[in-house]
């Protein structure tokens, strides 16, 4: 069986993203089945309403793939840092992102090494649901955001590709009860922005998965750190799974749920 609880300590997570290529493996899956061809970080960047000359500070920067298409949009006025909590990650920004006028550092976003009011501008992606205090997180994101300034932060919903991955293993009984985290979600995101936030607002990106070669989904599966408990035996009884739906219908079919929340101070 495997250990759920494990998922949201912090060693944990870190852990799982030391590892760029387990990151690479499930961008993948969204890269060759989504149906909405814009991708999900495309449409985040559109969101985003830079000033002409502000401050930027990305927390969970991971690879930094935000800033990936738009290199030529990092100019010195845009004092722009990238950080992440994981070495791994770290490393990785130094390399990637050493030609651009950018600031690379390591922060934990539960202890921003910032004076009060410092940015304009404060993001962090797909990121809050690994943190263990969140609370903690938004607090100093507060803290550091200049009064005025918008904190975007993006994130999936409860109905999306995680929801099917548990049901599936539930359906299998390789868990008993579906324990996904959903400790920051499209669908209880506002109510903890709004603890400190007074303007809220959510965004939606629409998108499904249509997924031809069941065995992508499996390695997809198998990337997560929570599921290296699971047995050959029980890959394969996985594979079986998912053949057998993807003979019946053509293709497997998985919603998938992801937009970003934009807070103002
Ligand atoms: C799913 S990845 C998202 C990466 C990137 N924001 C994106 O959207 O592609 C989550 C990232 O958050 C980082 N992370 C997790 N907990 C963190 C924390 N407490 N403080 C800062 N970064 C953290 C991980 O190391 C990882 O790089």
């Amino acid at each position: 069986m495997l250990d759920y609880k494990k998922m949201r300590e912090s060693e944990y997570v870190e852990k799982q993203y030391e590892n760029v290529l387990a990151l690479n493996e499930r961008k993948n899956l969204h890269e060759k089945y989504s149906v909405n061809k814009k991708g999900f970080t495309s449409w985040l960047y559109e969101q985003y309403n830079f000033p002409t000359e502000c401050s930027i500070l990305e927390l969970g920067s991971g690879k930094g793939d935000l800033w990936k298409n738009h290199i030529s949009d990092i100019v010195p006025e845009f004092k722009l840092v990238l950080s992440d909590f994981s070495d791994g990650m770290v490393e990785y920004l130094r390399n990637e992102y050493a030609k651009s006028p950018v600031n690379i550092k390591k922060i934990d976003i539960q202890d921003i090494p910032y004076d009060n009011d410092t940015f304009d501008i404060i993001i962090a992606n797909s990121m809050l649901y690994h943190v263990p205090n969140i609370d903690k997180a938004l607090c100093e994101v507060y803290r550091v955001l200049k009064k005025g300034g918008k904190f975007y932060t993006a994130t999936f919903g409860e109905n999306g590709l995680t929801k099917f991955i548990f049901d599936t293993l539930k359906e299998l009984h390789l868990v008993t009860e579906n324990k996904t985290n959903v400790s920051f979600t499209l669908q209880n995101g506002d109510e903890q922005l709004r603890r400190y936030f007074a303007n809220v607002q959510r965004k939606e990106y629409y998108d499904k998965l249509e997924i031809s070669e069941s065995n992508d989904l499996v390695e997809y599966i198998y990337s997560m750190t929570s599921m290296k408990g699971l047995s050959e035996s029980q890959k394969t009884k996985m594979i079986d799974f998912y053949e057998t739906q993807k003979n019946a219908a053509g293709i497997i079919e998985i919603p998938k749920e992801y937009g970003t929340f934009i807070a103002v101070k």
